[in-house]
Order: structure tokens, then sequence, then C-alpha cells
């Protein structure tokens, strides 16, 4: 059978198709041709090596109806066969395409057990850690002397922002990461001429945009993020170098649960001046309630430890016995922490009134300096928190992704008198400096 392609690629495009790596990352400005490079790298491999079994996601089914079904229809027209039920294109030569989305949280696991030579994620920083890692999970092949492989597309900002510029950008990599296994080809819109003689009013489109999505969008700079939720956070003024806080500053805990999520723990003190210093964290994955409750039992050794919040669903949540028939029974985490000697208050959970309270701490005080500060040892609450991005649907919410220390910290400071712009209520004139306490706080300010 004979067919033509349409289309050459641009220089970069040539450099997306000859990366030799595990995982090839395309990103940075829009209309630079990355989903064009996407599909027609999977469609290449496919027509290469007979019986290939390529994967193409996205994050949302119109995005991917848009973005990739509607132009392969029109690009395989005679050189693939499509089904619709299944979302797959059949080559002659047994390869397929799948294309698929997951949108919720959970809909990878669909993929569970199944296996991809190639996978390929669309607008990869839509993405969270997770999803990816278990997508990680599924590249796997059985095709004597082919390297199974990962592409990604991707622009600046998103719940995926962190991870990607963490691996493509600043390179820096955790155990078990092999920095020959990442390689990142930035992409342009000048770099596609196509688009730039079809389209030239697009530029200026690019150009005319707010300065943090243009420069996002535009030159592709990771180090704006378009949609951070906390624009305010400045590492300059909010992190500080560790001290010894006065053993007569209060002292609480904030714990945001997770079991195969990461469980954040931080640790708090407050100034004379109702100053909250952020002083240690742990943050732990897999780790039982009760190894949980110990770790944090040894590390407060020796203070002082007014209170611990907590997501209130540790009180709904069981943690101890696997039932047979599957799920948890027995107690539940908050009485296993407590049985572990570490009693808990169920933490106040409004989400947007809740960041809103960060946002008041992150303000500057009288004095000039934010009235939250945070150590640098406290690394993933200092690395997650500036990466929170807006959720799309609640502008005054943050979007899922790694929250778990921020979520901690919000639950923290939810406990703790609240700092807003608006005139002062007669309880905030009230407001005792000394001891940092509001009239009518929750009874257990005082535990
Ligand atoms: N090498 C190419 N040949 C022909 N058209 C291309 C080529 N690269 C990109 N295009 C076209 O340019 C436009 C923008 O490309 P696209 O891949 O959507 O950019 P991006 O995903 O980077 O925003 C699309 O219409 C696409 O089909
Ligand atoms: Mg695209």
């Amino acid at each position: 059978m004979r067919f033509i392609l349409k289309g050459l690629p641009n220089a970069r495009q040539a450099d997306f198709f000859a990366s030799r790596a595990r995982h090839t990352a395309y990103g940075g400005a829009r209309g630079g041709g990355k989903s064009w490079a996407m599909r027609r790298k999977l469609v290449l491999l496919s027509l290469y090596h007979p019986n290939l079994n390529a994967l193409l996601l996205r994050r949302t089914l119109p995005e991917l109806r848009e973005n990739h079904l509607i132009p392969l229809l029109k690009e395989l027209k005679g050189v693939a066969d499509y089904n619709g039920a299944e979302r797959v294109f059949r080559f002659c030569n047994g390869s397929r395409i799948r294309l698929g989305y997951c949108d919720g949280a959970n809909d990878v696991y669909q993929y569970q057990g199944q296996e991809y030579d190639v996978i390929g994620l669309e607008e990869a920083t839509h993405f969270t850690e997770e999803q990816m890692r278990f997508l990680t999970t599924c590249n796997r092949t059985v095709k004597a002397g082919f390297r199974p492989r990962m592409y990604y597309t991707c622009n600046p900002g998103g719940v995926g922002h962190g991870w990607v510029k963490r691996l493509f950008i600043d390179r820096r990599y955790a155990q078990g990461e092999r920095k020959e296994d990442y390689a990142f080809i930035p992409a342009r819109v000048w770099d596609n001429p196509v688009l730039l003689q079809a389209d030239p009013d697009y530029v200026r489109v690019l150009q005319a945009l707010p300065e943090e999505l243009r420069r996002a969008y535009l030159d592709g700079d990771w180090d704006v993020h378009a949609g951070q939720f906390f624009r305010e956070f400045a590492r300059a003024a909010h992190v500080v170098r560790p001290f010894e806080p006065p053993a007569w500053w209060k002292r609480f805990r904030s714990i945001d649960w997770g079991y195969n999520d990461p469980c954040a723990v931080l640790w708090h003190a407050v100034d004379g001046e109702g100053r909250v210093y952020t002083y240690r964290e742990l943050y732990v994955r897999h780790t039982r309630a009760d190894a949980v409750a110990a770790q944090m039992r040894a590390l407060s050794e020796g203070e002082a430890i007014a209170y611990t919040v907590a997501s209130p669903d540790m009180w709904q949540k069981r943690g101890a016995v696997l039932k047979s028939e599957g799920g948890f029974e027995g107690e539940s985490i908050a009485e296993l922490f407590a049985l572990s000697g570490v009693p808990l208050t169920p933490a106040d959970n409004s989400r947007v009134a809740g960041w809103q309270r960060v946002r008041g701490y992150l303000a500057s005080a009288p004095d000039g300096l934010p009235r939250w500060q945070c150590f640098d040892t406290c690394e993933n609450l200092v690395r997650t928190l500036p990466l929170l991005s807006f959720d799309h649907h609640n502008r005054e919410d943050a979007a899922d992704g790694e929250d778990h220390a921020p979520e901690s910290l919000r639950y923290a400071l939810m406990s703790r008198p609240a700092h807003s712009v608006a005139p002062a209520s007669p309880a905030a004139r009230a407001y005792n400096p000394l001891s940092g306490e509001a009239p009518g706080a929750q009874s257990f300010l005082t535990i």
C-alpha cells in the first residue's frame, strides 16, 4: 500500500523525533507545533514497528477530540482504520494507537494491567505527578529490541507544572530517577513557519496576553506559572533560616493525612505578635497511622505541643484491619493516632475561607514582615505552596495537585486568628497580641 503523510517537520520537531531518551518532553510556548509532532511521532513509530501498541492521552475528552481525533482522522485517511467505540486507530501492520483521556483523578487506573510500548501525554502539565507515575508503570514492552518510551507535550502552568519543571527544566532528580532518561526540546511559535504563514495574527494574539500568560505562552518561561494560586508567595520574604523558637512560644501541629498520597505533618510556633513560623515538616508516604504518630512524638520530644489539628476525614477513614471483602474496619485513623499518643482535633476544612486565611498570613504585618514564615528545612511545603494553581471551576479555590503540605498549612492557620484587610471587628480589636489568641477562638486553642 502506498500513501503520503503530508508535511515535513520543522527543526525543533526533527529534534523531538530524533530523541532517544526514555522520557522526551517538547514544551514551552504555544503554536510551536507540539501536538502535530506528537501525533506524527506516534504514527511514524506505528508504521515502522509492526504490532506496536501506543496510547495517546489528553486530560479531557473534548480536548482529545479537537486536538487529536479530528486531525488524525484527516491525516490517517487511507493509512489506518478508526474504531470509534474503542477509540483505536489500526494500521495494516498490526500497530494500534489508542486515544484516551483521564478527566478524574482516578481515571488513569482504567489502564491498570495494560501494556503500551509508547505513551504520549498531551499537555502533560494538566496531569498530576501521581497520574504520570502510574502511567509510567503501563509503559513497558515485550518487543525484543524495542525501548519503551514516553513523549510529553507541555505549556507552563497547570497542576503538573511542578513535576514537569523539576524533571525537564530544573533537572532535579529523586532517588530512582536517572537524568539521562529525560530530554527536553524547547518549543517557540517562531519555530513553526506553517503557522506563522497561515495565521500571522496568532503571534499578535500571544503578544497581547497579560504579562504572566504572555511570558508563559509566548516565551515559554517556566518561572512564571500561569494560574498560580499564591502569587504573593516569595521565597525571599517567606522562607527563613532555621532558629530555635523560644520555649514560651506556643507550638502546635497540623496533619493532612494520606497513605498512598503523602501524609504532611507540619509543626508551627507562634511568637508574641501572633506571627506563625512553620518550623518542621514530616512528609511520608505508605506509612501507617501508628508509625506516623510515633515519628511525630519522637520529633516533638521535649516540646510542649498545645494541640494538633488534622484533616476531618481522619475520623471517617478506618485504617487498622483489612476486611476479607476489601476495605478496612476497626478504629478510625484519628483513633489510631490517639491510641498512639497523639490526640487530634478536627481541622476547619472550609476550603475557600481557609485559602483566604493563608493569603492573610502571607501578607505583611505592620512591621513589614509577613505574618507567616517557614524554615527552609520544610522542603516540601516550600516546593509545593508556590505550585498550587487556581481551580478552573472555582477561582476562589485551588486545584488538585500536590497540595498535601499546603492543605496542612491551611488547617493550621484556620486554627489561628484571621488577618484580613477588612476594618477590625470588635473581636479583632479585642485580639490579644501577647497571647496571640483571639477571644472566641475554638476551645482547642487552649488544650
Ligand atoms: N510540520 C508541520 N507541517 C504542517 N503543519 C504543521 C506542522 N507543525 C505544526 N503544524 C500546524 O501548525 C498549527 C499549530 O501546531 P500545533 O501542533 O497545534 O502547536 P502546539 O501544539 O505547539 O500549540 C497546527 O495547525 C498544526 O497542524
Ligand atoms: Mg497543542
